[in-house]
């Protein structure tokens, strides 16, 4: 049996398109856009890159930025359980947006769901 990776499943296409999408969702959501730069173009690069690392693609982040080491990178911004089911509700619209659906997107998704909530560092409704 030839295994699936997600990735090759889903495309580089389909997942910039996502990434952009999402971005501009997080842009316009009142709990998210207050902890993102204005510019969200370089967090869609870098989101891109890891994306395709997280989905069984080439390692593009690590490649450029070294280990993602991704909780350490986000403590700087408070992320609290609201916050990161706010994220977990624009990547869900994403995907709505761009079609992406079936067993393909539950695993995406569902995995999205554990890393979204390991993020979580702060306690509280807000900050
Ligand atoms: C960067 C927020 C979850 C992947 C960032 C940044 C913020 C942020 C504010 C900095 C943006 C910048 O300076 O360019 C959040 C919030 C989350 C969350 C509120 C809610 C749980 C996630 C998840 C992933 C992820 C689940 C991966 C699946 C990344 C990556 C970066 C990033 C790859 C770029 C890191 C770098 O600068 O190299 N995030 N994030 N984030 N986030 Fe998140």
């Amino acid at each position: 049996r030839k295994p699936i990776i997600p990735y090759e499943e889903i495309g580089p296409e389909l997942l910039s398109d996502l990434v952009d999408a999402f971005y501009g969702k997080v842009a316009r959501h009142p709990m998210l856009y207050p902890i993102f730069p204005d510019d969200l173009t370089e967090t869609a690069r870098k989101q891109k890159q890891f994306l395709t690392q997280f989905l069984g693609g080439p390692n593009l982040y690590t490649e450029e930025h070294g280990h993602p080491m991704l909780r350490a990178r986000h403590m700087p911004f408070p992320i609290t359980y609201d916050r990161a089911q706010a994220w977990l509700e624009c990547m869900a619209e994403a995907m709505d947006e761009v079609g992406m659906e079936g067993k393909i997107r539950e695993d995406f998704y569902n995995r999205l769901i554990l890393t979204a909530n390991h993020m979580v560092n702060r306690t509280g409704p807000d900050e």
